[in-house]
């Protein structure tokens, strides 16, 4: 999930959406960005080993590939946004509440979805209203908390 966000707030997004949803031994991450989007060639590329626009590892996507035995569905038009959604059988996701605060750490609004059990949602922009300045330690350490603790609560165990 964080290369997934990461890739977002490179391609300058302003808000990055995530969404979790399934069952124990499958579920889909999807992360859709509005950010700068891809061409045709970049699209067609993005997903081999070493390819990279941004002179960096280009690891991110062929990793997910390799992750998600190939069930990795990417939507992309340039100047419009990003949508990546892959398929897992086990764990992906890493610590989600550390990559929804990178991104907020960023400026950038992110929402999550997470459909997993009962379910619950964050949107950034509620904790933005809600505090004065979303962006200090102490309040991305509150939103980390909150999220992973909600996790914890909604089938977290399984993942
Ligand atoms: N969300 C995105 N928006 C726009 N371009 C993207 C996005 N994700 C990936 N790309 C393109 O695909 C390339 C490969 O991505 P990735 O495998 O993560 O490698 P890296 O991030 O190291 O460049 C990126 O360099 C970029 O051009
Ligand atoms: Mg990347």
């Amino acid at each position: 999930m964080l290369e997934l966000a990461l890739n977002s707030l490179d391609a300058g997004a302003t808000l990055v959406e995530i969404k979790v949803a399934g069952k124990y031994g499958k579920y889909t991450l999807t992360v859709a960005d509005n950010g700068c989007g891809m061409d045709d060639h970049v699209l067609a590329r993005c997903s081999d080993e070493g390819f990279s626009t941004k002179g960096s590892t280009g690891k991110g996507l062929s990793q997910l590939y390799a992750a998600s035995d190939g069930k990795v569905k990417i939507f992309s038009r340039k100047g419009v946004g990003t949508s990546v959604t892959a398929e897992f059988s086990k764990a992906e996701s890493g610590d989600v509440g550390a990559s929804i605060i990178v991104v907020v750490a960023d400026g950038a609004d992110v929402t999550l979805d997470w459909r997993v059990g009962e379910g619950f949602t964050f949107d950034s922009r509620d904790f933005k209203r809600a505090f004065d300045d979303i962006s200090r330690p102490e309040t991305l350490a509150k939103i980390k908390k909150t999220i992973n603790h909600n996790i914890r609560l909604n089938g977290g165990a399984m993942l």
